[in-house]
């Protein structure tokens, strides 16, 4: 079944610009996808399309059964909680601790707070977590902050995770680590696409796709990738 469909999507900034250029493409439920190309190549603004932070120029977005083009604007928050966003600064409350950063992203979706505190403190053990709740962001690590952004994205359980150079900020060894807790989420059947200019990470994940973006045009889609 198709999770994602690109149907000739084009993105023009201040109408002269083409972040996106005829992009099409599907992605199905259960893939690993990375979406690779240099700085500018148009990564984000794909990943933005993904949970209609942006909109096409022209072409159309099908994300879940929902179209870019017939959504309603009551309907968007609706699609954003059924996907995990991670960023390379993780964005995380710098006035919250830790385990408060995980259980809002539940609390504004209305989950009563002593549920969302357990489901919080579940996902935060599992990635070796649990000792670091009540600190606050400032006296994290760069790989802990990452796995705090990674915690508040997945605590909604969702059906697709992106994530956006998700170890842009952090050393080598935290860097393995967020990509090995990416693998295991896919394992688990979420369809994750991790948007990187770092082309040595293709090597650490086994079975992957690899969509090659360029000056905002597909210049490749390799859908069993081998080094
Ligand atoms: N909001 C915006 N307004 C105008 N131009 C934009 C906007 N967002 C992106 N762009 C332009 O679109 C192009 C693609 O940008 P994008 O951020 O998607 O690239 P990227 O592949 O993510 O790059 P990087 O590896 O540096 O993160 C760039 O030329 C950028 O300047
Ligand atoms: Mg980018």
């Amino acid at each position: 079944m198709s999770y994602i469909t690109f149907e000739k999507v084009s993105k023009v900034y201040q109408n002269r610009w083409f972040a996106l250029e005829d992009v099409s493409f599907e992605i199905d439920k259960g893939e690993f996808v990375f979406i690779i190309g240099p700085t500018g190549a148009g990564k984000t603004t794909l990943l933005s399309h993904i949970y209609l932070k942006e909109f096409p120029s022209s072409g159309e977005v099908q994300i879940l059964g929902y179209s870019s083009k017939t959504i309603k604007r009551h309907e968007v928050p609706f699609l954003r909680r059924k996907i995990g966003v991670i960023f390379q600064d993780f964005k995380l409350l710098h006035d919250r601790n830790v385990l408060k950063n995980v259980t809002i992203a539940l609390e504004v979706t209305g989950v009563p707070s002593g549920v969302a505190r357990e489901r919080a403190i579940e996902i935060l053990r599992e990635l070796g977590m649990a000792d670091k709740i009540s600190k606050m962001p400032n006296e994290l690590s760069g790989g802990e902050g990452q796995k705090v952004a990674i915690a508040r994205a997945l605590v909604r359980e969702p059906f697709i995770l992106l994530a956006d150079e998700p170890t842009g900020n952090i050393d080598p060894d935290s860097a393995d680590e967020i990509l090995n807790i990416l693998k295991r989420v896919n394992d688990r059947g979420t369809t994750v696409i991790v948007a990187t200019h770092n082309y040595a990470f293709l090597d650490k994940v086994v079975r992957k796709r690899v969509i090659s973006l360029q000056a905002g045009k597909v210049i490749k889609d390799e859908k069993f990738y081998i080094k």
